[in-house]
């Protein structure tokens, strides 16, 4: 309803201005005083009418009505309030608007301000802006409706367009028209009263009408151009670089040029709108003190050198871009696990880009959505790179951190070394390490150390952020001297902090998110216990005291967007059967498209299948439309736990009584267990589905769905 009303407003706008063009300079032609007086009333009304057209624009942005098509191509729901009402201007026909009303406001201020200007100059200059604007709501109206609607309408907006997403670029377009409006008055109120002045305005006006407009619109034109080839990108695969510039579709914002009104000039240079200046992450060889000092160095593979790879921190919302740098004899890619990420960014190798070759790079740039603690690894021969030390710490930062003294992440990881060498054991693809519970280390580590000793004081409030970083290890943690709560899993917010009472489990790939507080006396330890090897993770050397008595319970993190429960009875039922590996059932499966024996499968690497089928096939496990609920039975048919990882979404466990459990993106399946997860589908793109016991993922645990 509010669009129509905008549409409307600006239909009536439109024969005002009609009624403007004319009436007044006829009166000034033949000295009419009452006509040329109609420009008084009818310029002040217009001013309401663009006004309430812009205000109903800006509503639709604000409230992401992705039923007008202008919000649903210019705007997303995962926009800060700030850019989401810059959206507004964001398109041709919002800026237009936006210089209509900025035009209306100054001529009804030439109207009522303008006593010292002579009647019939008034009346020619008010009927001359009318023209104009005659021009630019014509154009609106009959080309480029903003109201027009789209049905059914997108599950979100298209335009995240992270270029615009800069506080500057944002006012530039009021500003820039205000400013071009605001010199004109001064021209206007101090020296038209000359006839050679006259025209001098006429000349003006064109001027700082187009030419204004055209500045920035060119503007835009180079936004588009630097971010058009990642949308091209996403849509028909990798463009090799040289050629992305060329690469431009024709849009209805075009057609401005072709009505002339931005073919004017040069524009500005494109360079000055190029996405240049990316911070840098390269993959490289390095050698470590991975193992204590009476051992040799390590020969490692980092991002940054390092062991975790650099933390990379971010504000929530906020765009994320680093230049992949590839250093490494292998080629490679970055995925950034558990980040509702745009498809053509999820650095899946093989599906969602090419691998970047040795000395490549590639350019990643997305906005992260949520809060809390996620990772990047390689997506590329994930089993070895993985394994030799290729994955970091990635920290989404709340808008309102939790109250907590301070945070500490923590990246576990397990190594298998040769014990004499110090190096790493290089039979990434032996067969046991792929047909049993995948390559376990045999050297465990927190932030690549054996022995992480952190100082604390006592009645400290620590968030502890763990991360499973290992390729197939299970954790079992459990808190000595602390007292904790999980306040988050997998990257997302519980509802409410659950107390630690027992162990805590943490597979592959999963995170947890533990607010602790210190209760161990000064000069004692507090310890983060392995109980599966039966050692301390993490030591907590207790010194000093933070304060007398304890805090009260920690409150809940702030929730994170688009957490609501799918339908559950309106979901579509799928269904994953994992079979195979040592001790299992699979005695045969498909490969390359034939039924193979385990003898043949095992020759070709293959020891494990997802619904009898022993590799990523061509098709996808699901086509999927936007908005779908899913339910999707998991049987595993095995004698392995897998880690069991979505890419873009999270999902929720349905338990036995249909109660659904926390957002997660990886889910833990015991060996003969049966688990139901669903999620609704609100990412589009083609999603892989695998094992995050890298060694099984690939050696048949590896799926996709495609949402489109
Ligand atoms: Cu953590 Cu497919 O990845
Ligand atoms: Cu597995």
């Amino acid at each position: 309803m509010i669009p129509e009303i905008g549409h409307f407003a600006l239909a009536l706008a439109l024969s005002l201005a009609v009624v403007q063009s004319v009436l007044p300079i006829l009166g000034a032609s033949h000295g009419n005083v009452r006509r040329m007086q109609s420009a008084r009333s009818s310029a002040i009304r217009q001013v309401f009418f663009v006004g309430v057209a812009l205000a109903a624009l800006m509503r639709s942005f604000v409230v992401s009505d992705f039923t007008v098509r202008n919000v649903a191509e210019n705007s997303h729901s995962l926009k800060p309030l700030l850019f989401k009402i810059a959206g507004t201007w964001g398109s041709h026909e919002g800026s237009l608007l936006l210089w209509v009303l900025i035009l209306t406001v100054f001529g009804a201020g030439v109207a009522v301000l303008g006593s010292n200007i002579p009647a019939a100059t008034k009346a020619r200059t008010l009927s001359v802006r009318a023209w104009i604007s005659v021009g630019f709501l014509s154009f609106l109206l009959f080309t480029s409706n903003p109201f027009d609607r789209v049905s059914p309408p997108p599950a979100d907006g298209s335009d995240l367009n992270p270029l615009l997403q800069d506080v500057g670029l944002a006012m530039h377009p009021p500003l820039l028209y205000f400013g071009g409006s605001m010199a004109e008055v001064v021209r206007e109120g101090t020296r038209f009263l000359s006839p050679q002045d006259r025209d001098a305005m006429a000349i003006y006006l064109f001027d700082a009408e187009v030419g204004g407009g055209r500045g920035h619109r060119e503007g835009r034109r180079g936004v588009r151009r630097a971010e058009d080839p990642d949308r091209l990108r996403k849509r028909r695969g990798h463009w090799p670089r040289s050629e992305r510039n060329e690469l431009m579709r024709p849009t209805r914002r075009d057609a401005l040029k072709l009505a002339g009104l931005a073919g004017l000039g040069a524009g500005l240079p494109r360079g000055l709108f190029a996405a240049e200046d990316i911070p840098e992450l390269s993959a490289q060889v390095a050698r470590l003190q991975l193992l204590p000092d009476s051992y040799p160095q390590t020969e490692v593979w980092g991002y940054g050198g390092t062991i975790p790879g650099r933390e990379i921190r971010v504000g929530q919302g906020q765009r994320l871009r680093r230049r992949f740098v590839n250093d490494l004899p292998q080629a490679s890619s970055i995925h950034w696990h558990g980040i509702r990420i745009d498809n053509a960014m999820d650095g899946v190798s093989g599906l969602t880009q090419d691998a970047v070759a040795p000395g490549g790079t590639f350019d990643y740039d997305f906005v992260t959505p949520d809060a809390g603690t996620y990772w990047y690894h390689a997506h590329n021969r994930s089993w070895e790179q993985v394994a030799r030390g290729l994955h970091g710490p990635l920290i989404v930062d709340e808008a309102e951190a939790p109250d907590v003294d301070r945070e500490e992440v923590l990246v576990l990881d397990d190594w298998l070394l040769n014990p004499e060498t110090g190096q790493i054991d290089d039979s990434f693809d032996h067969p046991m390490m792929m047909s049993h519970s995948g390559r376990t280390g045999n050297y465990v580590t927190t932030n690549g150390r054996y022995n992480l000793t952190l100082p604390v004081r006592r009645h400290e409030r620590l968030r502890l952020r763990l991360i499973n970083a290992s390729n197939a290890r299970i954790f079992q943690l459990k808190l000595s001297g602390l007292e904790g709560w999980i306040v988050a899993l997998d990257g997302m917010p519980l509802a409410s902090p659950a107390p630690v009472e027992d162990v805590l489990v943490l597979g592959p790939a999963q995170r947890t998110d533990l607010i602790v507080d210190v209760l161990a006396e000064e000069g004692e330890t507090a310890d983060l216990v392995d109980v599966g090897e039966n050692f301390s993770q993490v030591v907590f050397t207790v010194s000093g005291t933070a304060s007398q008595t304890r805090r009260a319970v920690p409150v809940a993190l702030p929730p994170n967007p688009k957490m609501d429960l799918p339908d559950l009875a309106g979901a579509t039922p799928l269904r994953l059967v994992m079979s195979g590996g040592a001790m299992g059932r699979m005695d045969s499966a498909i490969l390359k498209g034939e039924r193979m024996g385990f003898r043949e499968l095992a020759a070709a690497g293959r020891f494990w299948a997802f619904n009898g089928v022993a590799e990523m096939t061509d098709t996808p496990l699901a086509d999927l439309g936007l908005g779908e609920p899913v339910r999707l039975v998991i049987v595993n048919d095995t004698v392995f736990p897998h880690a069991m990882h979505l890419h873009g979404m999270h999902f929720r466990e349905v338990s036995e009584d249909g109660a659904l459990g926390p957002l997660r993106d990886t889910i833990l399946v015991g060996g003969r267990e049966t688990r139901e997860i669903t999620f609704t589908v609100d990412n589009p793109g083609d999603w892989l589905f695998h094992c995050h016991m890298l060694g099984h993922a690939a050696s048949g645990m590896t799926t996709w769905v495609r949402v489109a």
